[in-house]
């Protein structure tokens, strides 16, 4: 049954994903980008640089950590039917809608969501209700930037063979939380390693900012999502060559892996939490209800396809998360710790499944260091392509309606990141960084998903959205999508967030099982947010009355 699913599933990615790459390829020479249009804004150099990028943004921590764990935990195989539902209904049309709301915003100068709903929506408040697209990401990027350089760190501590000795779940927890200061113990003493892997990661990011859509952001998609593809289909394909590794337990294996992962549940469809994960899963994997897609869309040509482009970039993810992400840790962790010790780790959270488990099965492996320097390679690069995509959004709100110079904008944004991230690093230990995950990385992106949908499908309307979106169209979407766009996809995400919030947010903001110590933290990081929150809405104040003294600056 579990190989029915999987076989399901692999076939329909795999299906979709080469009915929009042969598209491409069949288009020869007509699917090159326009010409450079010179002046204005910048642009991404070629087609195939536009969809790594896009798919870099899309591919991230999310793909090999957080759904393994999120199809384990709710129904294996059975997951994936509300999974594949809230991709048809919500996340492909999503997609589509961010990046038409993108390249309309981006032809009229705008790279982030406040000039693009004011384009969209002539009200005052739109261009307030756009600071969603703004503060979500680059909150999430403060402490998402931390994660990414805790897998560079593990990627140089495996090569080097740092870890190697400690055999037991228990001795890796150790180090890992000694690496990232939760207590000082005889790994490490204090947090310097992990401010020093922070401070390397901020640059790396700093530097492919600073260098500009095609020579920054392009050129590292170029190089890195191949080596990501590759380093995953190697230790996919060493997963699934792993047999039985111990012998005395013959019920570990990988097949028992697979099965763990896709075995359906049919009890859980019946339980929103379930609908409810996988939709946010969906949201979360493709990077959706954050502006992030809108701003990198703003690059685009005005003549050049967004439909193709959209569906190709929206599969190369699919691909990254269900085939490749689905079968190196879980069925890893099963053939090394069996289904019981795997269902606690899993539970533990998507860290102890990545920098606590993966590191134990390397000790154990032939070529382990080798191994264990490409998985966390592999996350750093899947990590690098998000990050800077994460803090695109807030650059380009301050080079486009301030006009201020790339290298100048970067810097403005890292100063106030540096702020954050320092906040993120100093009370990791108390929860800070969870508290702000939910908000902004689960909560915030279904409410400013369906604030996106609605003004593009209800204010700017579906009609005139429609026309926008097959502007240049290489693949004409089927009219049933128009219906979805404009009914479905909001009605959808109403009752997921109705639920949400009465289920999870509410308890959640009124503090209900936090631990009494962690309190004040989390009212720490909740000032912290507020204070983004306020900054963003006091510049797009400043920002639009600057427009309204020189209207031609618009
Ligand atoms: N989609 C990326 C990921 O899977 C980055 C991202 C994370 C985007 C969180 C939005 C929210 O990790």
């Amino acid at each position: 049954m579990s190989m029915l699913f999987l076989v399901l599933a692999w076939g329909t990615i795999i299906g979709f994903t080469w009915f929009a790459f042969s598209r491409i390829l069949r288009l020869g020479k007509k699917a090159d980008l326009a010409a450079a249009d010179g002046g204005g804004r910048a642009q991404w150099g070629t087609r195939i640089g536009l969809i790594l990028a896009m798919a870099g943004n899309a591919i991230g921590l999310g793909n090999f950590l957080r759904f393994p764990r999120q199809a384990a935990d709710n129904g294996g195989g059975a997951f994936m039917i509300p999974y594949f539902i809230a991709l048809l209904l919500l996340g492909i049309p999503l997609m589509w809608v961010e990046w038409t709301t993108g390249r309309y915003g981006g032809a009229r100068g705008h790279g982030s969501t406040p000039g693009m709903f004011h384009l969209m929506w002539k009200h005052p408040l739109a261009k307030y209700l756009g600071a969603f697209g703004i503060f979500l990401p680059f909150t999430i990027g403060i402490y998402y930037c931390f994660i990414e350089s805790w897998t560079l760190a593990f990627s140089w501590f495996s090569g080097t063979g740092a870890y190697w000795g400690n055999t037991s779940r228990e001795a890796m927890s150790g180090f890992l939380q000694g690496y990232q200061g939760v207590a000082p113990n005889e790994f490490f003493a204090s947090v310097l390693p992990a401010v020093a892997f922070l401070a390397l990661t901020l640059i790396f990011n700093w530097f492919f900012l600073a260098r500009g859509i095609s020579r920054g952001i392009e050129v590292l998609a170029k190089y890195g999502l191949p080596v990501l593809f590759v380093f995953a289909i190697v230790l996919a394909v060493r997963v699934l060559t792993m047999g039985t590794p111990d012998p005395s337990f013959p019920e570990r294996n990988v097949a028992e892996g697979l099965a763990f992962v896709w075995q359906p549940d049919f009890a859980l469809l019946g339980r929103a939490s379930v609908w409810l994960a996988a939709a946010g899963q969906i949201f979360f994997t493709l990077s959706l209800g954050q502006g992030m897609i809108n701003c990198y869309a703003s690059y685009v040509r005005e003549q050049d396809d967004v439909t193709l482009n959209g569906l190709a970039t929206t599969m190369t993810n699919e691909f990254a998360e269900v085939i490749l992400g689905g079968t190196i840790a879980i069925p890893a962790a099963v053939a090394f710790f069996g289904i019981a010790e795997t269902q606690q780790i899993a539970a533990a959270g998507s860290f102890d499944l990545g920098f606590v488990a993966m590191p134990v099965i390397f000790q154990q492996l032939p070529l382990g260091q080798l191994l264990g320097a490409m998985w966390f390679l592999l996350l750093f690069i899947a990590g690098i392509t998000s990050s800077v995509a994460l803090l695109s959004p807030a650059v380009a709100f301050v080079e486009d309606e301030f006009k201020w110079s790339r290298v100048r904008s970067v810097n403005a944004v890292f100063a106030v990141l540096l702020a954050g991230t320092v906040a993120v690093v100093a009370f990791f230990r108390y929860g800070f960084m969870d508290e702000m995950d939910f908000w902004a990385g689960t909560f915030g992106l279904v409410v400013f998903g369906v604030i996106e949908v609605i003004i593009f499908g209800w204010v700017f309307g579906v009609e005139r959205g429609w026309q926008e979106m097959h502007k240049g169209a290489q693949l004409k979407v089927p009219g049933f999508f128009k219906f979805v766009i404009k009914y479905v996809t909001p009605l959808y995400m109403l009752a997921i967030l109705g639920v949400w919030t009465y289920q999870d947010a509410v308890p959640k903001l009124l503090m209900h099982d936090e631990a009494e110590a962690n309190i004040p933290y989390l009212w720490g990081a909740r000032a912290l947010m507020l204070a983004i929150v306020g900054l963003n809405l006091w510049l797009i104040a400043k920002a639009w009355r600057r427009h309204d003294r020189s209207p031609a600056a618009r």
